[in-house]
């Protein structure tokens, strides 16, 4: 089958479209005919060596696909329309996914959209409501609000009764923002002097934050104190911050730490129940994620390049089968 294998930790320039033998589905697994396969940040890391863990090379990237089920089992069934994560190997024609990381999707899902489900819907879930244990009313700022965690974000929080300001750095990342429901938007450089004027000085309840670096302490300042959480989920700007703990103690506020792979790791069935819990928002079409650049599977170099340099609108997906 034809499948995109990394070579060296070199970045995308290092990935090369091969012909490769098709994986056997083990006891435990599912074979997924790819249709669609998201390209992700974590991805990008992955071919860097920067992610948490590094496969032995080579290896076939791809964190999330969608497509159809080869063969019946565990439930599911020959044709069946999946999403699934396998986190390596999705950059290919077909994968075997482990049974807890394969989601049915309901008939109103195409599996383009399903592609771009898994990993982002769920990592925002994870985040609001199990890590900042969100609640209708609450204030939810979001950094990267155009991204992929972003803006799965921004349609959580929403469908979930928050109020949502979006945190992004040119008009047309404002536009995606404003169609994935958030309710206000405001621009990178200067956020804090937007955010306290748009909460009349109190700050916001809960920050959403994949991108870290420089803008992590003007997010601890935006923090409603008593109650502001702010979730750490990533670094897309490039840097991990550091903290000082006072600032907590100060304002009694916390920082959380999400690593949504580290916990379906200790609960491998947790993925399947949050899915379960997001399924009457994908059913009614409140979740769906926008998705504005398509690459054919053998360009996968330039798709990784084109989230890397900060150009994505939404989500970025290859086109593996017609
Ligand atoms: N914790 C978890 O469980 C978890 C799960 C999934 C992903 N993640 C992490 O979350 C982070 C974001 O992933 P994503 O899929 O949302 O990425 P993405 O789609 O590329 O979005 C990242 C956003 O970060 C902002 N950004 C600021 N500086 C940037 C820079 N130097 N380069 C690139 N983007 C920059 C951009 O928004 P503006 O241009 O508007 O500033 C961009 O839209 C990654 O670090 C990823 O590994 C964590």
């Amino acid at each position: 089958m034809q499948a995109v294998l990394l070579t060296a930790f070199e970045g995308p320039d290092a990935l090369a479209v091969r012909e490769v033998p098709e994986p056997e589905a083990r006891e435990g697994q599912v074979l997924i005919d790819v249709e669609w396969a998201g390209v992700t940040f974590p991805d990008l890391l992955q071919t860097r060596g920067e992610y948490q863990t590094r496969p032995e090379l080579p290896f076939i990237p791809g964190w999330e696909v969608s497509g159809t089920v080869r063969t019946g089992t565990a439930g599911f069934r020959a044709g069946d329309r999946v999403a699934a994560l396998p986190v390596t190997g999705g950059f290919a024609r077909t994968v075997a996914v482990d049974v807890p990381m394969v989601f049915p999707l309901p008939d109103n899902v195409d599996t383009r959209r399903g592609a771009a489900l898994p990993l982002n819907y769920l990592t925002a879930h994870f985040a609001l409501l199990h890590r900042g244990a969100l609640r209708p009313g609450e204030v939810v700022l979001v950094h990267g609000a155009a991204g992929g965690v972003g803006s799965a974000a921004c349609q959580v929080a929403a469908a979930y009764g928050a109020r949502v300001i979006a945190v992004v750095s040119t008009e047309e990342k404002a536009e995606l923002a404003r169609s994935v429901g958030a309710h206000e938007i405001v621009a990178a450089d200067g956020f804090l002097n937007e955010v306290r004027a748009l909460t009349d000085g109190g700050g916001v309840d809960i920050v959403i934050d994949p991108v870290g670096g420089d803008r992590f302490l003007d997010s601890l300042r935006t923090l409603r104190h008593g109650v502001g959480r702010l979730l750490v989920l990533g670094f897309a700007g490039g840097s991990i911050p550091t903290l000082r703990v006072n600032r907590l103690l100060l304002t009694n506020t916390s920082v959380i730490g999400v690593g949504v792979a580290e916990y379906w790791r200790h609960d491998p069935e947790a993925a399947h129940s949050q899915w379960h819990e997001l399924l009457p928002l994908l059913k009614s079409g409140r979740l769906a994620p926008p998705v504005s650049s398509v690459f054919p599977l053998e360009q996968a170099a330039a798709a990784l390049r084109h989230v890397g340099e900060r150009q994505a609108l939404g989500r970025t997906l290859l086109k593996v089968r017609a």
